[in-house]
Order: structure tokens, then C-alpha cells, then sequence
């Protein structure tokens, strides 16, 4: 019996309108453009600034839309696992939100925590519903409002997030497309260098929290950059070797979106030509879940079916991983 895969099969993304510039920030904190898009990579990022909204709503517009381009029933979806680090409250979980609101009826839903390599994560274990027979249609989410957890007093982390959802369709298939393979790593000591210090079981928020402003990110940037680069390029060039991929064999490298000076060096040890890797950095920041897939949607028109493409993501826990996969569909001009 041939094997079934999954495979991805649509790509759905909302942006909020307001654009944070460089400019902006510069009035808010003391930096400059020039220092953000020499050390980051960044021109100005999303911020959903709509009174009552959350990264749910992000979320389900993605949704819709991919139940638009995948004319997919909300009713026939089995699954959905949104990852997120900013859920819209502690309990029950977005992903049960975002299901309610799309008018999922007929599925169960989780989140899923792996911070910047959540998306990656929450990939390879819908892919084992699908593989196994089990379901048909799965829905990943990938949504983070960093701007609710980003402190703007702070020039070392506000250049660095933005806002964004965005959802991906899997489902099964017999032909040679699909996901291949996927190598993920934690590191649990990483937590120190990348968290947020309140909120938790741990710290309980408190008036004391809130005036030591630890319920935003806290990041030691030289020491998540340092793993960063050294994490990133060895999981890809580790799932290259396992494969007996090549430079030349690889489409596309698609990875999370943090710091073009981390993707540069990723890509150069992967030995790949600066124009086969997808970077939109500099429209959007780092979105965290979401800036994997939303790199697959702006750039949805140049991937033809049976191209191999690696995912590659570093993030907070530490978390790190790629996915080697072969895109299933041509979109049409
Ligand atoms: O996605 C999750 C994982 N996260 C990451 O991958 C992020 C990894 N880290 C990074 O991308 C970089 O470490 C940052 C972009 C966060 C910082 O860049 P850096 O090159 O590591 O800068 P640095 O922290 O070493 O700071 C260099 C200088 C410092 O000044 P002094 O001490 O040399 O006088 C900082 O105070 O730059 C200063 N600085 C800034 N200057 C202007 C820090 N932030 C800013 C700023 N504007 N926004």
C-alpha cells in the first residue's frame, strides 16, 4: 500500500493594518533605523491596535480565508492545534476559541507552547493524524500579538516583534509530495536566557510584577543569538545529511523570521545561493508561530509542486527543529 503523507495544501494570513516604523520606535526609545536594519533586519512590523481583539481573531480571519482557498467546510475539519505564546488568556485555549469562532463544529482542538518553533512543532504532530489514517483535514495555527507581551520602554527587545495569524491546511496523500521528515531538539537550560519572568504558577501576577514590568519579554539577546545560529543551521544541515540533500536539490530555505544576520548565516552554512532563501523580516518582524507560514503565504506563487523546501526555526525553551518537505500544489498566477 502506498504511503500516505501530509501535505499542505493551502496557506491563510492576516496582518493588522497599523504599521510600526523604525521612525516610530525612534521616537518611543532611543534607536534608529539605521541600527535596526543593520543589527535586525527590520523595517517596520504589524500591531493589532483594535480595542477587544486578541490573537484569536487574528487567527480565525486566517482561517477563513483558508477555508476559502482550500474550499474546505468548516465542518470537515478534524483537528485544529494552534501555536501560540500569546494565547488570548491562560485557560481554555485559544486554538478552542479560534474553533468556536470559524464555526468549527465537528473537531477537538490544543494549543501548543514552543515559542518560535511552535509552528514547526505544532507541523510534525498534525502530521501523524494524517499519516496514520486517522483524519483528513487538520488545520495548523501559527498567531502570536507579541505586542501584548513586547515592553515599548525597552530598546533591546521592541525593535524585534510583530503582530500577525496565520493557518495552514493538511491533508493526505498517496503521490511524492508532502512532509518528509522533520528533526526537532529542546534544551530546557535555554529558559533563562529568553522568557517571561510573570504570570506563570511560578510568579502569580501581582501588583509588584507589574510594576517590575515582568510580564513582557525577557531576552539576553547575545546569548539567544549566539545558540540561535549555531541551533538553526545545524538542525538544517542535519536533516540535509540525513536525506543526502545537497545545495543544488534544495528550492527553498523557509526559515523563522528573528534576525536576517541568523538566516544570512544559516543559509551560508547550508551552502545555499542568498536567492533561494525566503526573508519578508523586514515587512514584519518576528511574529514568532506565525513567521514560518506567513513566508509561505507571501511567497505562495513562486513555490511549485514537488520543489523541496526546509523549514528551520530557533526559539525560546530553547526550542529548535526543521522540516523537510515537498510543496503539493502550484497556485495560479
Ligand atoms: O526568535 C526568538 C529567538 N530570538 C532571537 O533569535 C534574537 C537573538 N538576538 C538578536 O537578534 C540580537 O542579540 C539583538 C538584535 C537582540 C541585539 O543585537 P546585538 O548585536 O546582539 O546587540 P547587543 O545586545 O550586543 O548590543 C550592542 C549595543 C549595546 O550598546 P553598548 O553596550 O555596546 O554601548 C546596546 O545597548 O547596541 C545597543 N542597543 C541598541 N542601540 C540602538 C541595543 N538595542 C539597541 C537599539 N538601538 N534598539
Amino acid at each position: 500500500m502506498a504511503k500516505i503523507r501530509a501535505a499542505i495544501t493551502g496557506v491563510g494570513a492576516f496582518l493588522p493594518e497599523y504599521r510600526l516604523t523604525n521612525d516610530e520606535l525612534s521616537t518611543m526609545v532611543d534607536t534608529s533605523d539605521e541600527w535596526i536594519m543593520q543589527r535586525i533586519g527590520i523595517k517596520e512590523r504589524r500591531i493589532l491596535k483594535e480595542e477587544g481583539k486578541a490573537t484569536s481573531d487574528m487567527a480565525v480571519e486566517a482561517v477563513k480565508q483558508l477555508f476559502k482557498k482550500t474550499k474546505t467546510s468548516p465542518d470537515e475539519v478534524d483537528l485544529l492545534i494552534c501555536a501560540t505564546i500569546t494565547p488570548d488568556m491562560p485557560f481554555p485555549a485559544t486554538a478552542n476559541i479560534i474553533a468556536h469562532k470559524a464555526g468549527i463544529h465537528n473537531a477537538w482542538s490544543f494549543d501548543l507552547n514552543a515559542a518560535c518553533s511552535g509552528f514547526l512543532f505544532a507541523l510534525a504532530t498534525a502530521a501523524q493524524f494524517i499519516e496514520s489514517g486517522r483524519y483528513r483535514k487538520v488545520v495548523v495555527v501559527g498567531a502570536d500579538m507579541m505586542s501584548s507581551i513586547t515592553n515599548y520602554k525597552d530598546r533591546t527587545t521592541c525593535p524585534l516583534f510583530g503582530d500577525a495569524g496565520t493557518a495552514v491546511m493538511l491533508e493526505p496523500t498517496i503521490e511524492e509530495v508532502g512532509i518528509i521528515d522533520y528533526i526537532h531538539h529542546v534544551n530546557g537550560l535555554g529558559r533563562h536566557h529568553l522568557h517571561m519572568k510573570a504570570g506563570g504558577s511560578l510568579r502569580p501576577a501581582s501588583c509588584e510584577t507589574t510594576k517590575n514590568d515582568e510580564h513582557f519579554v525577557y531576552q539576553e539577546g547575545q546569548a539567544v543569538f549566539k545558540h540561535a545560529v549555531t541551533g538553526m543551521a545545524d538542525v538544517a544541515v542535519e536533516i540535509m545529511k540525513k536525506h543526502n540533500l545537497d545545495s543544488d536539490d534544495i528550492a527553498w530555505l523557509v526559515p523563522h523570521q528573528a534576525n536576517l544576520r541568523i538566516i544570512d548565516a544559516t543559509a551560508r552554512r547550508m551552502g545555499l545561493n542568498p536567492d533561494k532563501v525566503l526573508i519578508n523580516i523586514e515587512k514584519y518582524g518576528n511574529t514568532t508561530a506565525a513567521t514560518i507560514p506567513l513566508c509561505l503565504y507571501d511567497f505562495e506563487k513562486q513555490l511549485k509542486k514537488g520543489d523541496n523546501i526546509i523549514l528551520a526555526a530557533f526559539g525560546a525553551g530553547f526550542t529548535w527543529g526543521s522540516v523537510y518537505l515537498k510543496w503539493a500544489y502550484d497556485t495560479p498566477e
